[in-house]
């Protein structure tokens, strides 16, 4: 069988990524792999090219150099390591890319990989978030189709194959609801990471986990949604469904809902991507809704879960503010992480910072990286106000 696609897996370490390279694994004679980039878990990444047979492997973590070029050496897979190697990796020409750092810090490389003008699979949405305009006008300057990887994106996107654009009335992105679903608001205040890391559902890295636990993730996919498939906020719709089945649903002008369903695995909506516009088979357990026996779904709690509205306030105010959301957010996160935040404090920091930063601009990459680094150093502070005071 010819070769159907280059490909580059940004984050190939991490959950999406290994889940990428297992789909890669299983299709040899469909891909062949440029590009393997990770942060600093140079073990798993050689293994990885190795398998893979790369052309190259790149670490983002100086640190961790030397084990990769020592696990790659005599193979002929170029090793590299910073983030200028990051981005050169991102600009190898590969055909379809897998964008799956977490965080503003696959932005440079997520704009590196649309300017091939090739097919960009989207996991990353702090990119689309932190950066919208400015990777939607690089996605139509060069010509690059971006695949949404998220499993709610990626069922909207499907359930749009018709083409009737233009007969959308509104769009439903569904929410597992998370650990704390059905969680008081004192449990909440007093969660640790180890619980709010436990996800009923999906098996994802820290970041979105915790994301998920305070509901910013649907915030967060929200403004991506908003981006992807240009549509304001009133018509992006938010659903409580623990199942996880149904992962997206359209609403059409004639009262025709399209919705997509599936397990909830992550394999599914990556090959989707990876085959896009053909299929390819997964491992994915088969949607048994026999077994299943009932769906459920339900408004989302605000009160509980006030991630969610500033998202949707942050969208709505537009220029920097969702700069500033995620911004603020990854850093609460780490804090929360670490044990230096509260889970509540979360929502309250960002929403601090997004007071304190007020209406600003983000129209070119220069003002969406000033935005970011501002409310990154203004959360930092934040987050030891809040801790000097609980204290
Ligand atoms: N996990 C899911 O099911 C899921 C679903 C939908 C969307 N997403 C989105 O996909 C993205 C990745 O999520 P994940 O759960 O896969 O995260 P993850 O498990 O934490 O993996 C992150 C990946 O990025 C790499 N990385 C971290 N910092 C880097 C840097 N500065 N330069 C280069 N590489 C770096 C990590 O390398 P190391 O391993 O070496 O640290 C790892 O390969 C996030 O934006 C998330 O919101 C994830």
């Amino acid at each position: 069988m010819a070769v159907e696609k280059t490909v580059t897996v940004l984050g190939s370490t991490g959950s999406v990524g290994t889940q990428t390279v297992e789909l890669l694994q299983a299709n040899p004679d469909r891909y062949r792999v440029v590009a393997l980039v990770a942060g600093r878990n140079a073990r798993l990444l050689a293994q990885q090219a190795r398998a893979l047979c790369a052309e190259r492997a790149v670490v983002a973590d100086p640190v961790a150099y030397p084990e990769l070029r020592d696990a790659l050496a005599g193979t002929g897979i170029e090793a590299a390591c910073g983030p200028d190697a990051v981005v050169a990796a991102a600009s190898l020409p590969a055909e379809w890319t897998m964008c799956a750092i977490t965080g503003a810090a696959g932005l440079a490389s997520t704009l590196a990989a649309i300017k091939h003008g090739k097919s960009v699979a989207l996991a990353n949405k702090e990119a689309l978030v932190c950066a919208g305009e400015v990777m939607l006008r690089a996605v139509a300057a060069h010509g690059a189709t971006l695949l949404p990887v998220d499993s709610e994106h990626n069922a909207i996107f499907q359930a749009l194959a018709d083409g009737n654009r233009a007969s959308v009335d509104k769009i439903i992105l569904t929410a597992s609801g998370g650990p704390f679903r059905t969680a008081s608001h004192a449990e909440m205040a007093a969660a640790l990471p180890e619980a709010a890391l436990r996800h009923p559902v999906w098996s994802m890295g820290a970041k979105i986990s915790i994301d998920s636990a305070t509901m910013m993730n649907k915030g967060l996919e929200v403004i991506e949604a908003a981006r992807l498939f240009d549509l304001p906020s009133a018509r992006i719709g938010v659903l409580i469904h623990p199942q996880s089945v149904v992962h997206g649903l359209v609403y059409y002008e004639d009262g025709s809902v399209l919705a997509q369903l599936g397990s909830p695995d992550m394999r599914v909506p990556i090959a989707h991507c990876l085959a896009w516009p053909r299929r390819i088979a997964t491992n994915a357990p088969r949607l048994d809704l026999a077994a299943i026996g009932r769906l459920e779904f339900s408004e989302p709690d605000l009160d509980r879960f006030p991630a969610l509205r500033l998202a949707r306030d942050a969208l709505q105010a537009g220029g920097g503010a969702p700069t500033i959301l995620s911004a603020a957010n990854e850093v609460a996160v780490a804090a929360f992480l670490e044990r230096r935040l509260g889970f509540l404090d979360i929502a309250a920091v960002v929403a601090d910072v997004l007071a304190a930063m007020g209406p600003t601009e983000a129209d070119d990459l220069a003002a969406v990286l000033a935005r970011d680094a501002e409310a990154r150093r203004l959360s930092s502070i934040m987050c030891v106000k809040r801790l000097a005071k609980a204290a």
